[in-house]
């Protein structure tokens, strides 16, 4: 069986009062839409159709390869813009989804469950609803003395009594698509000049058929972003499911409410967050590390038993049992190998050191290629950049850097060398050598 899924995501979004499209608003670091849109896939199968017009161009650029688009050039409703997919769907597939762009915390068991119950359908549609206090403009359920569903009506059609009931359109349904496509063309104009796609259930009961409802068992996964109030309110409640899973995974967090991991983020057993971090992107962390508090770590990859406390590490790769900060800065391309020690208030970039490295107290590493058991002296910095072009630094195995020592790049440092502490170094030093003054010179030969 064929299913594939339309996404509306046409919609004006006036309510956010933001010049960025609706959809496009990120939500844990993804744009809103990319919710729906992974839901959908793997609940089809599928490449999901979107329908795009308010900021479409911007819509269909974030989409790239994971949708196809149709354009909905004027926002007539909810059926009217399902009606656009015709002509990529009709006869091609039996079942159809839709599910709106902005419902981000529905899950794939929801929809799955949704497109399970259609199937053994004898009426041609089901559709998702939910008990709530809270009517949020929600449509409402009519059904009869014997409990079918009767109709959808929408809140602005809604009669006292209609307004009263408190099972909701959660705006989710399954159809067969060979009664959909003909259906579609039938609606009646509302009185507000929309198309209603909510109208099909009247339609369907009219016909004859029986129509399903799955009811939610979380309400909470049909809330929808209209403001921006409701965009913080997804974020909290999609915060709290991803980190219940790492919890359930193994990770202990001193305090979830202030841990904030996106959903693209992979953690291991037995590593500990403590409060106020922020783990973002691509990032990856081993199992048995110690992140936080205070600490952002943004598409970076740590191994296993790492220290973080309160730093900054961005595009950057840390191995095994490596000891950050307080106040440290990775940026890209800091690569510390195994055993490295960084201590308070050091930056590095674009640099690799080497494993057993230790640089304990305010330094500016960039663009240096470190190798083991290097001892960086408080203070020291790479002097890479001569107002144009960015220099190397190399330091080779076992040097031991002074405190205060300038390194003017590009400049070598051999094996086993020294610096004199406030050194400006702005010649190579040969190995086993130590250096000191300003500039610095050689003064003895050192034992290996
Ligand atoms: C809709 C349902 C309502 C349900 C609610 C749940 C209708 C008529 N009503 O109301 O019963 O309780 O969702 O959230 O369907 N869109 C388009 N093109 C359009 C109009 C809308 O693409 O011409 C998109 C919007 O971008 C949005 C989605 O469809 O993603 C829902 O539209 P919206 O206008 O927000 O419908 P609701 O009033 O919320
Ligand atoms: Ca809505």
């Amino acid at each position: 069986m064929k299913i594939k899924a339309i996404i509306m995501a046409a919609g004006q979004g006036t309510r956010m009062r933001s010049k960025l499209p609706k959809v496009l608003h990120p939500l844990l670091g993804q744009p809103l839409i990319q919710y729906s849109l992974k839901t959908a896939t793997r609940v089809t199968g599928e490449t999901p159709v979107v329908v795009i017009g308010h900021g479409g161009e911007a819509v269909r650029q974030a989409l790239g390869e994971q949708a196809d688009t149709v354009v909905q050039a004027e926002q007539l409703g909810t059926g009217h813009a399902v009606q656009q997919a015709a002509k990529l769907l009709q006869g091609n597939v039996d079942l159809v989804l839709v599910v709106a762009a902005d419902m981000p915390l529905l899950t794939e068991q929801t929809l799955g469950r949704l497109v399970e119950t259609q199937k053994s359908n004898q009426g041609p549609l089901t559709l998702l609803t939910l008990i709530a206090d809270q009517p949020r403009g929600f449509g409402r359920i009519v059904r009869d003395a014997q409990q079918n569903v009767q109709a959808i009506v929408e809140e602005a059609q809604a009669t006292p009594e209609q307004l009263a009931v408190k099972e909701l359109n959660a705006g989710a349904y399954c159809f067969r698509s060979d009664w959909l496509w003909e259906v579609l063309l039938r609606i009646p104009l509302s009185p507000n000049g929309e198309y209603y796609l909510t109208d099909l259930v009247e339609i369907a009961v009219s016909e004859g058929f029986p129509v399903q409802a799955v009811c939610l068992e979380e309400p909470s996964e049909a809330i929808g972003i209209n403001t921006q109030v409701h965009l913080a309110e997804a974020t909290m409640l999609l915060q709290a499911r991803i980190n219940q899973d790492w919890m359930l995974a193994g990770v202990t967090m001193i305090d979830p409410a202030t841990t904030y991991i996106e959903p693209t983020v992979i953690l291991g057993e037995d590593t500990v967050i403590w409060p106020n971090t922020h783990l973002r992107g691509s990032t990856r962390i081993g199992v048995g590390c110690e992140i936080g508090p205070n600490t952002i770590i943004r598409n970076t990859t740590l191994g296993d038993r790492c220290r973080v406390f309160a730093s900054v590490l961005e595009s950057a790769e840390v191995e095994d049992g490596v000891d950050i900060g307080p106040f440290a800065h990775l940026r890209k391309g800091a690569h510390l190998a195994a055993g490295v020690h960084m201590g308070n208030f050091g930056e590095v970039k674009n640099s690799y050191l080497g494993p057993g490295t230790k640089m304990g107290h305010f330094s500016y590493i960039g663009d240096a290629t470190i190798a083991s058991d290097v001892n960086i002296g408080a203070g020291t910095i790479t002097c890479n950049y001569d107002g144009k072009n960015k220099h190397p630094t190399i330091i080779e195995e076992g040097v031991f850097i002074g405190s205060d020592t300038m390194l003017v790049a590009p400049v070598k440092i051999g094996e086993g060398a020294r610096t004199g502490a406030g050194s400006v170094v702005t010649k190579d030093i040969p190995p086993y050598t130590l250096a000191v003054g300003v500039p610095a010179r050689a003064i003895r030969k050192l034992e290996k």
